[in-house]
């Protein structure tokens, strides 16, 4: 026999009042108390490991990140009519980011960029890592920071809700050296911006280069290229690149090439003059902060939908890709096919093949020193 057939109306009448009244208070959260944030599986890798998808909404953006390779699987923002649209490059199942593709929305580590030859002596010791985008190293290795599944754990934060990835990539592993413990916190703020703060340490010297690599394309998930969209980029400098997409190690000022986009530019109005090798944009700007300090970096407009990006870091560098590799053999989103153009990175970042430049700002990590990296992605609609 229970309580309640025991003639204990009054009790089972408390307890009743008491659910209801939990439901209600209850936030639409699975982590009771962060607002704004919720989890879901997403799924498993090939080795059957769980993959979770954490949504935080604030103000009027929802962004989704998932566990495998710390990755912002969508971002959803109004154009100037209040709509919501998607506005990132990706796939609309964890099917898709187990297969091939080049980097949606993946943190990209342990270093971003490329390493030339795969090569590189620190500390007197020689290192030799993957050739993966030969002649050189790119983005990590054959499995980055991109193809690994992350620990998540909700974080309270006054800025909004926020989910903290963490990994740690072993001694060796990927061909690099030292144990490096490393963070990447997403958080979304009420001012419609998502930022991710980066932190590492490691237990022996290591190169290091930790960045995002979104495809943006504001006209909202449309079957369009990203040439009509409007870029402002804070450089008056960039460093050229060799035939393989190596800095030559020059610094050369933007003014009178193509990839001077001090004022608002098209991206499509000069996009023809870079059409040799990398078929387009695919360049690391000296941006004018120099780094260390969270700083205005490039903004870019959408003229039809009215929708901007704009971007604020600490690094020194950000890579512009105009996704001139993107050749319509990945199939995204609600079946878009991804050609040439259809997304833009704006990858924050130290300058590529740092470790051979040593005119390039340091980028390697010693131990008892803590990495950091914040870039901010902040949209509106005008
Ligand atoms: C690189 C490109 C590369 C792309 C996808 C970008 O960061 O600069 O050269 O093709 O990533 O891998």
């Amino acid at each position: 026999m229970n309580a309640f057939a025991n003639g204990a109306g009054p009790a089972r009448a408390a307890l009743w009042g008491c659910l209801l009244s939990l439901a209600v208070v209850a936030p639409p959260s699975a982590f009771g108390d962060v607002k704004g944030l919720s989890k879901m599986a997403y799924g498993e890798t090939k080795d059957g490991e769980a993959v979770d998808l954490y949504t935080l909404k604030n103000g009027k953006i929802t962004v989704k990140v998932a566990t495998y390779g710390a990755t912002i699987v969508s971002i959803g923002a109004p154009d100037r009519d209040g709509k919501v649209e998607e506005v990132t490059l990706g796939f609309d199942s964890l099917d898709g980011y187990l297969g091939e593709h080049p980097y949606f929305g993946a943190t990209v580590g342990r270093v971003a960029n490329r390493i030339a030859k795969g090569k590189f002596t620190l500390d007197g010791e020689a290192y030799s890592l993957a050739i993966n985008n030969p002649p050189n190293a790119l983005h990590g290795g054959v499995k980055g920071f991109n193809r690994v599944v992350w620990k998540a754990e909700p974080v309270e934060s006054p800025d909004g809700p926020s989910v903290k990835m963490t990994y740690t990539s072993k001694d060796g592993e990927e061909g690099y050296p030292g144990n490096l413990a490393t963070t990447v916190t997403f958080t979304v703020t009420a001012d419609d911006a998502l930022r991710i703060d980066y932190e590492a340490t490691t237990d022996k010297a290591t190169p290091i280069n930790l960045s995002n690599h979104a495809y943006f394309n504001l006209a909202g998930g449309a079957d369009a290229t990203m040439l009509d969209h409007e870029l402002t980029l804070a450089a008056s400098k960039y460093t050229p690149v060799d035939d393989t997409l190596i800095p030559t190690g020059a610094i050369e000022p933007v003014e009178g090439t193509p990839l001077d986009f001090r004022k608002p530019t098209a991206i499509g109005a000069r996009i023809a003059q870079m059409e040799g090798e990398p078929g387009g944009y695919d360049h690391n700007f000296v941006l004018d902060s120099g780094g260390g300090k969270l700083a205005f970096a490039a903004r870019v407009h959408h003229p039809k939908t009215g929708r901007v990006v704009e971007m604020s870091t600490t690094e020194p560098g950000v890579q512009f890709y105009s996704g001139n590799f993107l050749d319509g053999t990945n199939v995204g989103k609600g079946g878009l096919v991804y050609k040439k153009h259809y997304g833009l990175c704006l990858e924050a970042q130290h300058f590529p093949d740092s470790i051979h430049h040593p005119n390039f700002p340091d980028a390697v990590l010693r131990p008892g020193e803590t990495y950091t990296q914040t870039t901010v992605y902040k949209f509106s609609a005008r």
